[in-house]
């Protein structure tokens, strides 16, 4: 089933809470729909959104939206240690994770209440407390939006690294995502060395799945915003990549800038802790500030137009640039 909006309002579709129209929005239930849609072909510029939770609109779209409401969660096959599944774009992100939870799949636990959709944690390479989508992502089915065509992407193909993929970077706004597989175990592996989510745990009464997703969930309660009563887009800026030399005079001059080593023996710096240090959690803008427990989220303090936040970005970006020398780049995708 296709269903097409013309003049459609995006407020439900952003996270940050920011009016704005599309020209025109298309929902597409099944692959079959969106390719007889694409082959009656249409022109203008386009985009594919997902729950709208990493996007910023700077202002009104003019052209088409595409939004998956492909369901649906169907294991492939299985064996001893571990489960394909593959599963629909549309489907929500966390209602995923809470069912392979439910079912015993390991893999995706960490990963708990991220906002969003199946599709585009394909296209994010999602990721939170040691543990990323790309992980776990077997394949990748597409439909090419020029040649209406149906593409399979591998787990290569689709070249995960921290916050990308070919989505991202090469094949930008060229596939619209229709399903997402997953490989996930069926044995206890858990990932639980990030920050005190091993102390969360432990306080629950040990690993279990069950006992992970709730400790990622109360992590994640108690540092960034809920979608529903604070507009955000989650972590507005990526952590930034310094090559070693940088990271040890930063570290000289600031003995508490927490530093992560990455095995190429650069090290990943901490925007959040940066940014804080800016004065940033004291200094809001009239519409937008960063979130008071975690300086890395930028938040509609209430009535923000997709230009203030780009303003107030801005303003962050200089200010990191101008006491550490290091740049900051978005996490968030600006729409123009
Ligand atoms: N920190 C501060 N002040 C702040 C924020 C952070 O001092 O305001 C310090 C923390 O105390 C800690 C360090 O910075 O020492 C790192 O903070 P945190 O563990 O909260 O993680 P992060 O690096 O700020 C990243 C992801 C999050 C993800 C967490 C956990 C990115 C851009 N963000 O944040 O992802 O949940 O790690 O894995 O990589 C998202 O993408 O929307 C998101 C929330």
């Amino acid at each position: 089933m296709i269903k097409v909006h013309d003049k459609y309002p995006l407020l439900k579709h952003n996270t940050f809470g920011i009016e704005a129209t599309a020209e025109r929005f298309v929902e597409f239930s099944s692959a079959e729909a969106l390719v007889g849609f694409l082959k009656e072909g249409f022109s203008g510029k386009s985009l594919v959104i997902g729950g709208g939770s990493n996007l910023l609109f700077a202002g009104d779209f003019a052209g088409t939206i595409f939004h998956s409401r492909i369901m649906g969660i169907e294991v492939l096959g299985e064996s001893e240690n571990d489960v394909l599944v593959r599963v629909g774009s549309g489907v929500n992100w966390d209602e995923f994770v809470g069912y392979c939870v439910e079912q015993g799949w390991h893999g995706l636990e960490n990963l708990s209440l991220i906002p969003g959709e199946v599709g585009a944690s394909a296209v994010q390479n999602v990721g939170a407390y040691g543990v990323e989508a790309g992980d776990l992502i077997v394949k990748v089915e597409a439909i090419e939006i020029d040649g209406a065509s149906p593409c399979v992407f591998t787990n290569a193909d689709c070249e995960y690294a921290y916050r990308h993929s070919i989505f991202k970077g090469a094949e930008k706004e060229k596939y619209i995502i229709t399903h997402v597989t997953f490989r996930l175990k069926k044995h206890a592996g858990f990932k639980l060395s990030y920050g005190n989510l091993k102390e969360k745990v432990d306080e629950l009464g040990g690993a279990t799945l069950a006992n992970v997703r709730k400790a990622v969930c109360e992590i994640r309660s108690a540092k960034l915003p809920d979608p529903a009563e604070i507009g955000s887009a989650g972590s507005f800026f990526m952590n930034p990549v310094v090559a070693a030399a940088v990271a040890a005079r930063l570290k000289e001059e600031y003995p508490a800038m927490p530093q992560y080593p990455l095995a190429c023996g650069d090290v990943k710096l901490s925007a959040g802790w940066m940014i804080e240090q800016c004065g940033w959690k004291d200094t809001p803008h009239e519409h937008v500030g960063v979130y008071r427990h975690q300086a890395l989220v930028v938040i509609n303090r209430g009535g923000a137009k997709g230009g203030d936040v780009i303003a107030f970005a801005a303003a962050v970006v200089a200010s990191v640039k101008e006491k550490f020398g290091v740049e900051l780049n978005m996490e968030v995708n600006v729409i123009e």
